[in-house]
């Protein structure tokens, strides 16, 4: 029998206590705030493992923290906690456990899935990932003419994508250099056409990356890569060319790849929590199976982290809590989230996936209206490029926009003095975003009256600092828990369902409609859309390049 999960936080007399509070103190400025207490900045702190958290530079006193984390209490966080890392069916609209957690388990632990222990399930592959991993990175694995494999390309989309995309970008001054890695998820034949254009089909290997297996756009790619080895080597070349991550052993068959070379993992693993499980079998090629360990180790280290810290100590449970208080009582509307490494170019993108595909939601876990905000719009690039972008825009526009500030005190490049100027911006733009600038101090500069309201700064922006001792597989594992079991506890407290995703249904059961409409044998008069799409559709038939 699965349990029901739902629990109301929202207009019980926890919530309105926070309501009261956001009403007497909308108006406090951090500028008072820090004023008021010369050790704020020490106070509001936090650590796990190697990351520190500061949060003093956020409109919250003492008061406000104990409303916002006694919202845990109301909502039965422990409890929630308890039950997804234990493997109840916490999934109640897909009727599966959440565990995510199990994928980094230490192989002498055990998680039970309905009676059987899945942790020796997770090493297998592991071992399994390990073992092929060695033998692309020592040469073993030979390509369909005899020669080693110099180029992988991982074919994937959302969570079969921008997770090993991400991490590999993460931690490519540990990756294999004399490699190529590469990874097509767009339908558009411009990424898989450009992803191969340069290379040797017979040095190239093709990781078909899906957890349904039912993708068109990662299908449409496999087929489109497997058209381009078969034209090169021939059809027998397939088995030395494809390796396939799935859970459907079937559909992996069904498309020609031997489920020798196919490596699995379990329902119980959301696309978007994947990068873990076999899914990082790409990223595992490139930094080698012990550096995949350590990260799943940092990765494995918040989890314990966030299961059993108190709530004022607990990383993920203060930047959940935090969020909701912008969210849902101070207005805001948008998250960013700006790291401080070049590495982390693609961080930003994967936790649009991560937050808002598990948070965007307006129904609860019932299926009842939502009567406040849910997920905010999650965005960023690293710094310092956004500062000559946006970041006018978070300084004196009219938005409040949270910051999450990531920077690491030691780099992976040798170029120190690039990285204290870095860092010198990371650390001065959390101070301005606070402090701003007064108008008083503006004109005491002698600037012109008539340009005082310009130079201005209003301040009063918050930020969190997460500094991180180095970015490693390690601490790229720690990162990415926390940001996990943050959307965790907002899907806990908001009464969601985090773990579905059924927002990206319609759309694609539209567009494999208006494909077979776009072929040349359907009779376009016959269109039934509405004006707009019909009138498009027939202007894009009319005058597109026929294969
Ligand atoms: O976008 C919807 C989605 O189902 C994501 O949740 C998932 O990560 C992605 O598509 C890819 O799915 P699959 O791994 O099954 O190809």
């Amino acid at each position: 029998m699965s349990t029901n999960f739902s629990t109301t936080t929202v207009g019980t007399a926890t919530w309105q206590r926070v309501e009261e509070l956001a009403r007497l103190g909308r108006e406090t400025h951090l500028r008072d705030l820090f004023a008021a207490d010369p050790e704020r900045g020490t106070k509001f702190l936090a650590r796990a493992n190697d990351l520190t958290l500061d949060y003093s530079k956020h409109r919250v006193d003492v008061e406000v923290m104990e409303a916002l984390l006694t919202l845990c209490d109301s909502a039965n966080l422990r409890e929630a906690t308890e039950a997804m890392f234990t493997g109840e069916r916490f999934n109640s609209t897909e009727d599966r456990p959440v565990l995510h957690t199990a994928l980094r388990a230490p192989r002498n632990s055990s998680v039970m899935v309905d009676g059987h222990d899945v942790v020796p399930d997770v090493h297998e592959v592991l071992d399994r990932m390990g073992s092929f991993a060695s033998k692309i990175r020592t040469g073993e694995w030979k390509g369909a003419t005899g020669k080693p494999v110099r180029n992988v390309i991982n074919i994937g989309i959302g969570g079969s994508d921008l997770g090993p995309a991400m991490a590999y970008d993460a931690l490519r001054s540990y990756a294999d250099p004399t490699r190529t890695f590469r990874f097509v998820s767009n339908v558009d034949g411009a990424d898989m056409h450009q992803a191969t254009v340069d290379l040797d089909p017979a040095e190239t290997l093709f990781i078909v990356s899906s957890k349904t297996f039912t993708t068109i756009e990662t299908l449409t790619n496999a087929g489109s890569a497997r058209d381009w080895i078969v034209g090169a080597l021939g059809e027998s070349a397939v088995a030395h060319h494809f390796v396939a991550v799935s859970t459907n052993a079937e559909k992996v068959t069904a498309f020609g790849i031997d489920t020798d070379n196919m490596f699995g993992f379990w329902d119980w693993v959301g696309g978007r929590y994947s990068m873990d499980s076999a899914i990082g079998l790409s990223l595992m090629v490139a930094i080698g199976p012990d550096a995949f360990r350590e990260m799943l180790a940092g990765f494995h280290s918040m989890d314990q982290h966030f299961r059993v810290t108190p709530w004022p100590d607990n990383l993920p449970v203060l930047m959940a809590v935090l969020g909701i208080w912008y969210r849902n009582f101070l207005g805001s509307q948008a998250h960013a989230v700006l790291p401080y490494a070049q590495e982390l170019s693609r961080f930003s993108a994967y936790l649009q996936q991560l937050d808002m595909e598990s948070n965007g939601k307006s129904v609860d876990r019932d299926g009842v209206q939502l009567t406040v905000d849910s997920g905010p719009i999650v965005w960023g690039t690293p710094g310092t490029n956004g500062q000559h972008a946006y970041y006018q825009l978070i300084h004196q526009g009219t938005s409040l926009i949270p910051a999450d500030f990531i920077g690491f005190v030691t780099p992976n490049h040798p170029l120190l003095h690039h990285h204290d100027l870095l860092m010198a911006n990371f650390f001065a733009q959390t101070e301005a975003l606070a402090f701003g600038k007064a108008a008083e101090q503006v004109a005491a500069e002698g600037c012109p009256a008539a340009l005082v309201p310009h130079r201005t700064f209003a301040g009063n922006h918050p930020t969190s600092t997460i500094l991180v001792t180095q970015l490693t597989p390690g601490t790229l594992g720690q990162l990415v828990a926390l940001y996990e079991h943050k959307v965790f506890v907002q899907g806990v407290i908001w009464n969601v369902n985090s773990f579905d995703q059924w927002g990206v249904e319609l759309g694609k059961v539209l567009a494999t409609k208006i494909g077979g409409e776009l072929l040349a044998s359907f009779d376009d008069t016959t269109l039934a859309h509405d004006s707009s799409t019909n009138a498009l559709m027939r202007h894009y038939r009319a005058t597109r390049k026929s294969e």
